[in-house]
């Protein structure tokens, strides 16, 4: 039994997770399944872009509290319980996270390893871990607090209040929110579009943007520069540059 359902749409990857009796929660068997699959596709050149995506009612209800709550302190720390969601969050290719109803925990967590997250009308983003007397544990204070604040991270993480699309959307967690039934496609659509580009560009795109979250704006700018520069080493840049000029489409490399 694979927790996850893959699809290849076009260039695009389509990765559901699959455990709705547990409403998606994110056991071990989930991270090393959603790793060891995104390490695939950035092996393989016929795929530009991953959308990772839940049901209509859960995109992921947390990390599984059935399978943690017997766990000890030993086995945390000496299994590395989370090591699998650092390969994932790795991920070299774009990633798309389509959140449809809960978000929760490390379900959240997930989400926000992704490049961006599109949401349905009616889902719902959390980080509750305090009510089980714990706190996020894949990522969540470093990432949330990055992405929307302090005061606003250390609210939600404090209270364990759920926040609506809308307001994820408002302090800039949520790229875009569409209706709930079309939210598939149109995360398809923008997978799609990324992976229409240089699926190289893509990538050293991503790696620097990723930049800004882990050195000072200076050393971002350098970084970006350097990785500007090199970009003039590739066949994309050429025929990217040349289609414009030759008003036509440019047809990158496919590698
Ligand atoms: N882990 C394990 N099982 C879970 C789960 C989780 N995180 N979330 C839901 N489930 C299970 C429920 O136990 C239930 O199973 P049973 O039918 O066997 O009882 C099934 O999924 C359906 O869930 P509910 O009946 O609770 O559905 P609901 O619609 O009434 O409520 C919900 C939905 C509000 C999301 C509720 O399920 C809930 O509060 N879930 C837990 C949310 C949570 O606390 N997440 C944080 C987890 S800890 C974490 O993530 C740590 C970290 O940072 C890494």
């Amino acid at each position: 039994m694979t927790t996850i359902i893959i699809e290849k749409i076009g260039r695009a990857a389509l990765i559901r997770l699959n455990r709705p009796e547990a409403l998606n929660a994110l056991n071990r068997q989930v991270a090393k399944e959603l790793a060891d699959a995104a390490q695939s596709f950035d092996r393989d050149p016929d795929i530009g872009c991953i959308v990772i995506t839940g049901s209509e009612k859960a995109f992921a209800a947390g990390a599984d509290i059935k399978e943690m709550q017997p766990a000890s302190h030993r086995e945390m720390y000496g299994q590395d319980w989370f090591a699998d969601w650092d390969r994932f969050a790795a991920t070299r290719l774009p990633t798309i996270a389509a959140v449809n109803g809960y978000a929760l925990g490390g379900g959240c967590e997930l989400a926000m390893m992704c490049d961006i997250i599109v949401a349905g009308e009616t889902a719902r983003f959390g980080q509750p871990e305090i009510k089980l007397g714990v706190m996020p544990g894949m990522g969540g204070t470093q990432r949330l607090t990055r992405l929307i604040g302090k005061s606003k991270a250390m609210e939600l993480c404090l209270t364990g209040r759920l926040m609506d699309a809308q307001e994820a959307e408002r302090c800039g967690l949520v790229a875009r929110i569409f209706a709930t039934a079309e939210l598939e496609a149109k995360a398809l659509e923008m997978a799609q579009t990324i992976a229409g580009f240089s699926r190289t560009i893509a990538m050293m795109t991503k790696e620097t943007i990723s930049r800004a979250e882990e050195v000072s704006t200076v050393e971002g700018v350098r970084f970006e520069r350097r990785m500007f520069y090199s970009m003039f080493g590739l066949e994309d840049q050429r025929e990217g540059m040349a289609a414009y000029i030759e008003k036509r489409k440019p047809e990158f490399p496919r590698d």
